[in-house]
């Protein structure tokens, strides 16, 4: 019930009455009176005004797990979705849960992480109702080669989900807010993971494989998109923003999980169909922010500049060199904007 009312009251632009709420529901004032007041408890902020009824903050951001399955579209990714207002990493949760889990597609998402985790043994700050926290458990039937490629799948379905609401929330002019020194209000992927716009870091993604030789047992994928900070930690205040710090666009949590989960499912799908990004190279290659600019190739076996070509059938960036092509896998190479992170 207090999931129906929430979702009731959150499509609602005005007051729904308490007796409608009775009516369309079938339960009593009682129920109803019960129902809001454990959505406040919560920290939904509900007005409830004599003759009116009641009506539900706009801007309200809190996660829950029936708040992103009512804007999920998908077969796989999200049947089960668990939201925690606290843990220590969701990469964490989905690897712990997995030995459980039958299924993939199992979604966790959190509020808050108390250990999250950062490519390469770096720690990912994870503070409390700004950004989105969530991690996938995925089981494609492939030897573990192709496995990296799903982060760059992940990218794309990240920032299309992105995009996407970005659109729907600044269009309507009610969201739009000052943006903050860009007019380039659209997403790029820095290969093979960061998810950047108006040359901000805005999301990163960590992937983990569980396997044997020739077999995937689990990946688990995690995402963390930063929605609405505005101050990042002194390392990394000079590269990292959010999707409201860069757009100026405050978007629901609940909403991008979903876009995500719906996105991604999409991508997957037609990964799987040959085990490879083949299908997506140009999509891929379009939202590239290095394309056909000059880069810096950490490699530890030596460091080389090129030009950025786009990305080969199974993910690897293509790499222009005054010696010839090279062709970078991920792992322990890191590529740079010549001047900087991108
Ligand atoms: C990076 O270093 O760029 C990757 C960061 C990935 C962070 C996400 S937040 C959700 C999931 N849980 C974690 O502990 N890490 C990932």
């Amino acid at each position: 019930m207090k999931n129906k009312i929430l979702a009731r009251l959150s499509d609602a632009d005005d007051f729904v009455s308490g007796q409608q709420l009775c009516d369309e529901f079938g339960v009593s004032r009682t129920a109803v009176w019960k129902a809001v007041n454990r959505l406040k408890k919560e920290g939904y902020i509900i007005e409830s005004v004599t003759n009116r009824g009641y009506r539900l903050k706009a801007g309200c951001d809190i996660l829950s797990e029936s708040e992103i399955s009512r804007f999920l579209n998908t077969d796989i990714i999200g049947k089960k979705v668990v939201v925690y207002d606290e843990c220590d990493s969701t990469n964490s949760c989905v690897a712990r849960d997995s030995q459980t889990e039958t299924e993939e597609g199992l979604v966790v998402v959190a509020n808050r992480q108390t250990s999250g985790k950062g490519r390469r043994g770096r720690v990912w700050e994870s503070p409390a109702g700004t950004s989105v926290y969530m991690s996938m458990l995925l089981r494609p039937k492939l030897p573990p080669g192709p496995a990296p490629q799903i982060t760059l799948v992940t990218g794309l379905a990240v920032s299309d989900a992105i995009d996407e609401l970005i659109r729907e929330n600044s269009s309507d002019g009610k969201n739009r807010q000052q943006a903050a020194g860009t007019d380039e209000i659209r997403t790029l992927i820095k290969w093979p993971n960061d998810i950047v716009m108006g040359k901000k870091k805005i999301c990163g993604i960590l992937t983990e494989l569980d396997c044997q030789i020739d077999f995937i047992n689990n990946i688990v994928v995690g995402i963390g998109i930063n929605v609405s900070g505005t101050t990042f930690p002194n390392d990394i205040a000079d590269k990292a923003g959010s999707i409201l710090s860069v757009a100026g666009v405050s978007v629901n949590r609940n909403r991008l999980v979903a876009a995500v989960c719906n996105r991604f499912e999409e991508y997957y799908k037609i990964f799987l169909k040959t085990g490879t990004i083949e299908k997506l190279v140009e999509k891929y290659d379009d939202k590239l922010i290095n394309k056909d600019c000059e880069v810096r190739v950490l490699d530890p076996k030596g460091e080389y500049n090129g030009v950025a070509k786009g990305i080969t059938a199974d993910g690897r960036l293509i790499v222009e060199t005054a010696d010839g092509t090279e062709f970078v896998s991920s792992g322990e190479v890191s590529v740079r904007g010549l001047y900087g992170y991108v």
